[in-house]
């Protein structure tokens, strides 16, 4: 039997949750079975079970998920000896020319903080600002502000490109049946 592909997903307000599962469901439409699983301090991951890892994580004021790097220390053997992708949402690449590991700082920062050996994709992510707290609010408004985005307090704008998670899912399956 196939060994199914573990999808772990860390997000904060289900962007990347929702991302997770949209990728998962192109895994399984091309006959890849996936299993979904949160990032949390206690998430584990059984290597004889699982084939591929596909990790999704989201950026909060310029860091990934603590846990994310732990994992990936924890795992690092694993990780580097079967297909691994790692998708990084942030709101930076809302700009095109910021949607990749070269031009996005986060996904650098990433790679160069985790070891990250795999392949790596850069996804903008959903803007808010009503699910926010309100300091949370004013400090996204303040960087939206600097970074000539949107600043209306009830705007709510989901970035994400959906053809580019679908391609990305697509390029995934082919490293899985490489
Ligand atoms: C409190 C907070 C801090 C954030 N900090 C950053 C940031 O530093 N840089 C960035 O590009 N996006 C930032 N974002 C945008 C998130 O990465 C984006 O909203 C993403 O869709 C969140 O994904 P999630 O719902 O899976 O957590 C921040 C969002 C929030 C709510």
């Amino acid at each position: 039997m196939q060994k199914k592909v573990l999808v772990i997903h860390g997000s904060r307000f289900g962007q990347s949750t929702k991302i997770a599962r949209s990728m998962a469901e192109t895994l399984e439409a091309a006959g890849i079975p996936t299993e979904l699983t949160e990032l949390t301090r206690k998430t584990t991951i059984d290597p004889e079970r699982y084939g591929a890892l596909l990790l999704v994580t989201s950026v909060r004021y310029g860091y990934f998920d603590r846990n994310a790097y732990r994992l990936i220390e924890k795992y690092r053997a694993w990780i580097d000896s079967v297909p691994a992708m790692a998708v990084t949402i942030c709101l930076t690449a809302r700009s095109p020319e910021k949607r990749s590991p070269e031009t996005n700082s986060y996904a650098r920062k990433f790679i160069e903080k985790s070891g990250w050996k795999g392949d790596i994709e850069v996804v903008a992510g959903a803007l808010e600002y009503p699910r926010y707290k309100i300091w949370d609010r004013l400090a996204i408004q303040l960087i939206m502000k600097m970074t000539d985005g949107p600043n209306d307090p009830t705007a709510q704008i989901e970035y994400t490109d959906w053809d580019q998670v679908r391609a990305t899912a697509e390029r995934f399956v082919a490293a899985c049946r490489a």
